[in-house]
């Protein structure tokens, strides 16, 4: 296959990562790598148009700077507390042909009738990925074109997102003289970039602990299972060392950085009192904070799933494969140890496989989702913006197509 260039923009709370990526439909080269500190975004959503626009104009410039070439369409990350997900179920009748056998078109038809139920005119729906089909109730089938049967039903995990989020989003894009070739909700491109097939299948739970956002993403016999959004991350962590010791927020952010852990300073062997800046400063305090607020942290991740995800009545033995922790957060020493203790799961931060190119800076946790969208739209090359931006649109073009069957205009 030829080659072809894609891009992908990250856009969080607290950086923008743009990348510029040469692909042969199958392996990535990285070619360009571009972050700029993120404004005028809260909680994984645009709060200012000017500023957000001008940030992911900022990491665009340097991405193309350091390719050579302008990124023609770019793979979107979308978070925030606006984004919801469930698994739904779907059921259609075969009565197409008469050999009974299921076609490309009855998979089409189902996929759509689930698709338009019960949303919402001012959502959109980012994914709506088959988990599993059931043909003439046989379960666990993955492709069910060409098989005989009556009865065709699917279980598909969606995911929705506000129409006004996302168009908001557009907007710093497009000011940036960048298309969108489609959008990702972010634990989804996380877990791409750091999981394997074989905890994908076994069960397994990736936690993306970024600035504003902690995203989660369940997988479970080799799809995803359970995702959602908790607005509450590691600049939490920041606002608390900046209100607990007197700081403003860019020395407490710098003393974390360098001096935060949730090792007790005890077992650190002949730990001097830390200096930052011109300010001296127990250990045990910095600690003190850092681990109160981190333990919460863990403790409301744990929270959220219990509360949506009522079948998960023991993680341990239904996710065997544990917990993986991406985003930046994820390289606070002594986090994965910590969570570990609290649900009681193997734990290990996620790094993003390696990938050819100039790609040394993406072997970090805090670029798993950036890495990720570009290795998410290999994997689903069909997905399209215009296809997930309005269910109103979808559902418009699936009643107009169905009049004219009935019609014949
Ligand atoms: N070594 C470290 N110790 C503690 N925290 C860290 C460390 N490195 C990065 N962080 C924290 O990680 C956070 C940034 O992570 P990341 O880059 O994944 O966020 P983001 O993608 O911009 O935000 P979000 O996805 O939440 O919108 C910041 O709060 C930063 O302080
Ligand atoms: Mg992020």
């Amino acid at each position: 296959m030829k080659t072809q260039l894609i891009g992908a923009i990250d856009i969080g709370t607290t950086k923008i990562c743009s990348l510029i990526a040469e692909t042969d439909g199958t392996g990535l080269r990285i070619l360009g790598i571009g972050t700029a500190p993120s404004n005028g975004v809260q909680k994984g959503q645009v709060v200012n148009i000017g500023e957000a626009a001008q940030a992911v104009s900022n990491s665009v410039a340097a991405a193309e700077k350091t390719a050579g070439c302008r990124v023609p369409a770019a793979v979107i990350s979308v978070t925030g507390k606006h984004v919801t997900s469930d698994n739904k179920r779907g059921v259609i009748s075969i009565t197409s042909n008469r050999k009974q056998t299921v076609l490309p078109g009855d998979v089409r038809r189902l996929l759509q009738i689930s698709r338009s139920e019960n949303i919402s005119p001012d959502q959109a729906v980012l994914h709506q990925i088959p988990r599993y089909y059931r043909v003439d109730g046989q379960d666990g089938v993955k492709d069910p074109v060409g098989m005989h049967g009556y009865r065709l039903d699917v279980e598909t995990h969606t995911v929705w997102a506000s129409i006004n989020a996302i168009e908001n989003l557009a907007k710093c894009v497009s000011a940036s003289g960048v298309k969108i070739d489609c959008l990702v909700f972010e634990p989804l491109a996380s877990g791409e970039a750091v999981l394997n097939e074989d905890e994908k299948r076994d069960g397994v739970l990736l936690v993306d602990i970024g600035g504003g956002t902690s995203n989660i993403a369940v997988y479970k016999d080799d799809s995803i299972f359970y995702s959602a959004v908790v607005p509450a991350a590691g600049n939490q962590i920041t606002k608390d060392i900046a209100m607990g010791l007197g700081y403003s927020p860019e020395f407490a952010e710098e003393l974390k950085l360098r001096h935060g852990s949730l090792i007790p300073p005890a077992s650190l062997p002949n730990k001097p009192r830390q200096k930052a800046g011109e300010q001296e400063m127990p250990p045990g305090e910095l600690f003190d904070i850092i681990n109160i607020r981190a333990e919460e942290l863990i403790r409301l991740i744990i929270l959220q799933i219990k509360n949506d995800f009522k079948d998960l009545i023991d993680p341990v033995t239904f996710l065997p494969a544990g917990m993986v922790l991406t985003g930046g957060t994820a390289n606070l020493p002594g986090l994965v140890e910590m969570a570990q203790q609290i649900t009681c799961m193997p734990c290990r931060v996620g790094y993003p496989a390696r990938v050819a190119g100039i790609a040394d800076d993406l072997c970090d946790p805090a670029y798993a989702a950036s890495l990720g969208l570009l290795i998410w739209k290999l994997q689903n090359p069909d997905i399209r913006y215009h296809q997930q931006v309005s269910p109103a649109k979808a559902r418009k073009g699936f009643f107009s197509r169905l009049m004219r069957a009935i019609t014949g205009k």
